[in-house]
């Protein structure tokens, strides 16, 4: 496994890679890795014959009241967990390497990144797209592999390429779950061991939620109603961010007078303290 920081060479190596009419799959990611990216790595193994994996805490996507300079940082780890699963190229640059001085041309996501996340990191997608871009433009990728975790993050993504024409097959990956059902996420080792035992609520909440929309239930007050109740009564130091039923494509919200006729994506960000943690199901009428 090849470890390669700066960006000129991991495209050098990558247009190489092309040339040799190799398949070129990349798993963006923040490292601190867990369960839930190396599920990415295997889809992009299975996918393509070389398999790029970046490990960049991206300054960009965070807020000036975000978590930065405390992101967990665990490259050595990473790069032992990536050797495991067969990753090929680990591309970690430096902040400096991506943002020399005086960078002063990036990306801006005008429609999906106005709902749901987007509503309280305002900037944060246009830090993502333009972040994705580059790598995109290093990587040389085939296919990409994105979690659907990050619900709202995939589908800009989705739309990125598409409006931009990037030549690449990008793949969304189910969501991996510790076993009591709490998604895998860096920000879960930021949790109280009080706060830890209320987080599957996030999960239990959007499984009822599933549960009433299969046996029928369309009203989208309704539907709330159901993840809230589970909330209050399961996570009660948890403070809902947002708990929103928006459409699967335009991430526009759902008012509670409607009732779902297409697909949904039933979506929540809850806080818990100074940690905020997302989960999200789709319900497909
Ligand atoms: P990061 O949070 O490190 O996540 C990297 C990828 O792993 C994302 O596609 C995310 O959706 C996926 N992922 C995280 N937890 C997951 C889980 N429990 N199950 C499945 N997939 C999971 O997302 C980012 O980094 C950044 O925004 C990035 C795209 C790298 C741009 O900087």
């Amino acid at each position: 496994m090849q470890i390669i920081e700066s960006p000129a060479d991991l495209q050098l190596a990558a247009l190489a890679l092309r040339s040799a009419g190799e398949t070129i799959a990349l798993v963006p990611t923040m490292g601190n890795l867990h369960e839930g990216h190396l599920s990415l790595v295997r889809t992009a193994r299975a996918m393509a014959t070389r398999v790029i994996v970046s490990d960049f805490v991206n300054p960009t996507q965070f807020g000036p009241n975000e978590d930065y300079a405390a992101y967990p940082r665990t490259f050595e780890a990473d790069c032992a967990l990536l050797e495991r699963e067969g990753a090929d190229i680990v591309f970690h640059p430096s902040p400096e390497a991506m943002y020399p001085d005086g960078t002063s041309v990036s990306l801006i996501e005008t429609s999906l990144s106005k709902h749901l996340c987007g509503a309280s990191r305002p900037g944060h997608f246009n830090g993502v797209c333009t972040v994705v871009a580059k790598l995109f433009l290093l990587a040389q990728p085939h296919i990409a592999v994105f979690g659907q975790k990050d619900a709202q993050q995939l589908r800009v993504l989705r739309r990125m390429v598409r409006d931009l024409n990037f030549p690449i097959q990008v793949v969304g990956a189910p969501i991996v779950r510790e076993p009591d059902g709490l998604a895998m996420s860096s920000r879960n080792q930021y949790l109280t061991p009080a706060q830890r035992l209320e987080a599957p609520a996030l999960h239990r909440a959007l499984e009822a939620c599933s549960t009433a929309f299969a046996s029928g239930e369309r009203s989208v007050a309704a539907l709330r109603k159901r993840i809230l109740g589970i909330l209050s009564a399961s996570a009660p130091s948890g403070v809902p961010d947002y708990v929103t039923l928006a459409d699967d494509e335009t991430l526009v919200p759902l008012d509670d007078a409607d009732t779902v006729s297409r697909p949904v994506l039933a979506a929540l960000a809850v806080r818990f303290g100074t940690t905020r943690l997302i989960d999200n199901t789709e319900l497909r009428p």
